[in-house]
C-alpha cells in the first residue's frame, strides 16, 4: 500500500551542461527588472561573468551581492529594503546555498512589511508567509544543499545566535536551472563539504520517520551516483560528468529533504552551527558517522537494500551502517577533510548547551529519539 503524501517541488528544472544560455528566454516571461542575487566573488571572478553580462545586457539589472558565509536575519534585512527600493519583476539567484536561501527570503519577503526574524522558525513572532511573493529563478554554483529545490531557507538569526529555516511552500523556485559547469570552479574542499552534505542529505531523508515514497525512489538512484562523483572530483575537479552526477544528486537531495525531512545529523548541525562558524557539510559529515550507529537497529535493512547499488555486499560485521561509514571516512580523507571538530577549539563546557539546541525540526525526522545523554555523549566524542 503506498503512503500518503504531498509532493512540493519547483514549477520547472532544467539540467545540463550549457543549460545557463537559457537564462534570457526564461527571464523575459517576467518582465525586464531582474533583481541579480550572487556571493561576493564567485560572480566577479568567475570565467563565466562575461557570459552572463552578455546575456543579461536587455534586462534592467539591479545586482546585491550577499556577505560571504552563512546568511544572518541583519544580511538579509539590508538586502531585502534594497530589493524593495527596486521593485523587481524576476529574481535570478546564481550562487552556493546561501545566495539561493537569501534570494528565497527576499522572493517570499518582498511584498510583506515584516522582519525576517519574524518568520524563523522557534526563534521570530511565528509569522507564516501568507501567498506567493516575487519568482525567482535558482542557478546553483555548488553541489551540496539541495537550496535550489527546498522550500526553507536556513539563516542564522543574530539575536539568538541561533541557525533556524523559514518556511513555506510559496519559497520553492519558479525555475531551476542546474548547468553543472556552473560547479566547476568551485574549490576542492568546497566542493567536498558540500557533497558530504548532500550526502548525508540522501541519507537522512531515505531513512526519515516522514519520508515519503516519491522523494524514496529518486534517492535509490541518486545515492550511488554521488558516492562515485564525489570520489571522482576529489581526484579531478575538472571532471564533468562528477560534477554532473554531484550537481543531479544534490539536486534530488533538495527534493528529498523538502518533502520527506532529514535526521539527527542535520539536528546536530542546526545546534552547532548557530553556536559556531563551523561549515554545515563538515558538520552533517562528522556527524552523520554516530548517528548512523545510533539508528542503527532501525535502519539497517533499509540501508542494505539502498546500499546494494552502490556496492555493498554483506560481508563480516557491521552492516550497512558500517559500510556506509567507511565510505564517508574515507570521502573525508580523499578531500583532507578533518575527522573531527577537535581543530574548532570549541568549548567543552557548552556541551550540554549544544546537545538542547540539536534537537530542532530535523531531529524529529530520526528514526527514533536520541536522548540529552545521548546527544550529549555523540557531541564529547566529535568535538
Ligand atoms: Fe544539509
Amino acid at each position: 500500500m503506498i503512503k500518503d503524501f504531498l509532493l512540493n517541488m519547483p514549477r520547472s528544472i532544467i539540467f545540463g551542461p550549457g543549460k545557463r544560455k537559457e537564462i534570457p528566454a526564461l527571464l523575459q516571461v517576467y518582465g525586464d527588472r531582474v533583481l541579480l542575487v550572487t556571493g561576493q566573488r564567485w560572480f566577479k571572478v568567475s570565467r563565466f561573468n562575461s557570459e552572463f553580462q552578455a546575456m543579461l545586457k536587455n534586462f534592467k539589472i539591479e545586482h546585491l551581492c550577499c556577505p560571504a558565509g552563512e546568511p544572518t536575519s541583519c544580511g538579509v534585512e539590508e538586502l531585502l529594503a534594497a530589493a524593495r527600493s527596486f521593485d523587481p519583476h524576476i529574481i535570478l539567484a546564481v550562487g552556493g546555498g546561501s545566495v539561493l536561501d537569501t534570494a528565497k527570503t527576499i522572493s517570499g519577503l518582498l511584498p510583506l512589511k515584516d522582519r525576517v526574524v519574524d518568520f524563523l522558525e522557534g526563534v521570530g513572532r511565528g509569522l507564516t508567509i501568507p501567498g506567493p511573493g516575487v519568482p525567482w529563478i535558482a542557478m546553483p554554483t555548488t553541489s551540496g544543499t539541495g537550496a535550489e529545490a527546498t522550500r526553507n531557507a536556513v539563516i542564522r538569526s543574530v539575536e539568538s545566535s541561533a541557525k533556524k529555516s523559514i518556511r513555506s511552500s510559496y519559497l520553492l523556485a519558479g525555475q531551476v536551472v542546474v548547468d553543472p559547469e556552473l560547479t566547476l570552479e568551485c574549490p576542492r574542499e568546497v566542493s567536498g563539504m558540500a557533497g558530504l552534505d548532500a550526502l548525508t542529505q540522501l541519507i537522512e531523508a531515505y531513512v526519515s520517520r516522514k519520508a515519503a515514497v516519491v522523494p524514496q525512489a529518486l534517492i535509490r538512484d541518486a545515492l550511488p551516483v554521488m558516492l562515485d562523483s564525489l570520489l571522482k572530483i576529489a581526484l579531478n575537479p575538472a571532471n564533468l560528468e562528477a560534477r554532473s552526477g554531484a550537481a543531479y544528486s544534490s539536486l534530488i537531495s533538495g527534493l528529498a529533504l523538502a518533502n520527506s525531512g532529514l535526521g539527527a545529523a542535520h539536528g546536530f548541525a542546526s545546534g552547532l552551527g548557530g553556536m559556531a562558524a563551523i561549515p554545515h557539510g563538515l558538520i552533517c559529515a562528522l556527524f552523520l558517522r554516530p548517528v548512523l550507529k545510533a539508528n542503527a537497529e532501525l535502519i539497517n535493512s533499509d540501508l542494505e537494500l539502498l546500499l546494494r547499488p552502490a556496492g555493498y555486499a554483506q560481508k563480516g560485521s557491521g552492516g550497512a551502517v558500517e559500510w556506509h561509514s567507511a565510505k564517508v571516512e574515507k570521502l573525508l580523507e580523499a578531500f583532507n577533510l578533518p575527522l573531527t571538530l577537535s581543530g574548532y577549539n570549541l568549548d567543552r563546557g557548552l556541551i550540554p548547551e549544544m546537545a538542547r539546541r540539536s534537537s530542532g525540526s530535523s531531529m524529529s525526522g530520526n528514526p527514533r529519539e536520541l536522548s540529552r545523554e545521548e546527544r550529549e555523549e555523540i557531541i564529547c566524542r566529535m568535538i
